[in-house]
């Protein structure tokens, strides 16, 4: 028994010699790729969207590029397993942690816990909410990104009385509420003048008459249209509203669905519907299956969010806190309790139009990835 607590009192020095080493700029004895180790930890929330699979693959990119290696890890939509994370990479040693929040505000206590230990937080694409434990936020104009979903319906609806459906993210996500806002600042007075009817929410509709909605008036339609950001869950409440639909709610519709995933999964309920002619669906992220659903007319736009950005962003914004600085900021995001110091970044409209010349010209996917281009 006694040798077994020598041997890992042991391994315990060795490995606190180890994490001793994990500190900015220092070579990471443990790789042979030449790699630093840069004392960082990135923390992203699950495997199971393409979405996040993408931004791991543009931070190893990334970081490969520079030199530096970093641990990144995965919460698979569990809170408590981000927590672990967060404490995981607090005992390694990080000094900065850039982390997505599966559960916005969930996520607090977590960020609390880092920041106590004298770690930096960055929010990382989705806000870390009520807490002053957040100290930088990298995002995109999650408004606009609402705003191209109304748009892009709108220009083609044509007359009056057509048939909207509204879907959107997790009421967890901060984002989920900028965006279903900013569909609903450009939908709303389509609606009010009877270009669109809605056909799947009935708080929706008792909010129809006004433009500004609350956090509170949000979150009433989004609970009742939420996705939860999951496919499945997505597929059967499209399905749910197609079976309490008449055929008359039918024929051309138009959907805002809040992302690539949950678009694939609405779209495909609507297809297989036999009283659904031709439907009109928003999306988001530019995910390599969505490309290809647009590429086959089965998915209408997507939001391009370029990864590539973020990642830059988020990586510049940790190097600076290392140097002991204060990275720059382009605005700034309330997350009730504080004003967030933020970096946004812009996004792009895609269609068929310019989904060569936007993804794949560009050198973001390759060609080869898709059929029928
Ligand atoms: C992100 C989207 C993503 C969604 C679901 C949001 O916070 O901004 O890009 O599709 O979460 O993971």
């Amino acid at each position: 028994m006694k040798k077994i607590l020598m041997i890992a009192m042991i391994t315990i020095i060795a490995l606190t010699v180890t994490v001793g080493l994990f500190a900015g700029g220092q070579k990471d004895s443990a790789s042979d790729s030449g790699a630093k180790k840069l004392a960082v930890g990135i923390i992203l929330p699950t495997k199971d969207e393409p979405r996040w699979i993408q931004d791991e693959a543009r931070f190893r990119e990334a970081l490969e590029k520079a030199g530096y290696s970093v641990e990144i890890l995965f919460s698979q939509g569990d809170s408590a397993r981000e927590r672990a994370n967060v404490e995981a990479l607090v005992a390694k040693g990080i000094e900065v942690l850039i982390m997505t929040p599966q559960d916005g505000a969930a996520a607090g206590a977590a960020a609390e816990y880092a920041a106590n230990a004298g770690v930096k937080v960055i929010s990382y694409d989705r806000l870390i909410t009520n807490t002053n434990a957040v100290d930088y936020y990298v995002t995109f104009d999650s408004f606009s990104v609402g705003k191209a979903f109304g748009q892009y319906l709108v220009d083609n609806a044509k007359g009056s009385g057509n048939n909207l459906y509204l879907y959107a993210g997790a009421a967890s996500d901060n984002n989920a509420f900028i965006f279903f806002d900013g569909a609903w600042s450009i939908l709303q007075p389509k609606i009010a003048d009877g270009t669109f009817v809605i056909q799947n929410s009935s708080e929706a509709i008792a909010l129809s008459a006004k433009k500004d909605l609350s956090r509170a008036e949000l979150g009433k339609i989004i609970g009742q249209v939420t996705t939860n950001w999951d496919f499945n869950f997505a597929k059967n409440l499209a399905e749910a509203n197609l079976t309490a639909a008449s055929a008359a709610a039918k024929g051309e519709v138009f959907i805002a669905a809040p992302n690539d995933g949950t678009a694939r999964a609405i779209a495909d309920a609507f297809s297989a519907d036999s009283d659904v002619a031709k439907y009109y669906v928003t999306g988001q992220d530019a995910e390599k299956a969505s490309v290809q659903y647009i590429i086959d007319g089965k998915q209408s736009m997507t939001v391009f969010k370029d990864v590539r950005t973020l990642v830059s962003d988020a990586i510049s914004a940790a190097v600076t806190y290392l140097e002991g600085n204060t990275p720059k900021a382009t605005g700034s995001y309330d997350n009730g309790s504080k004003k967030v110091p933020a970096m946004q970044t812009e996004v792009i409209t895609v269609t068929s139009d310019n989904v060569k010349s936007v993804l794949i010209d560009s050198g973001y996917y390759d060609a080869g990835d898709f059929t029928g281009l």
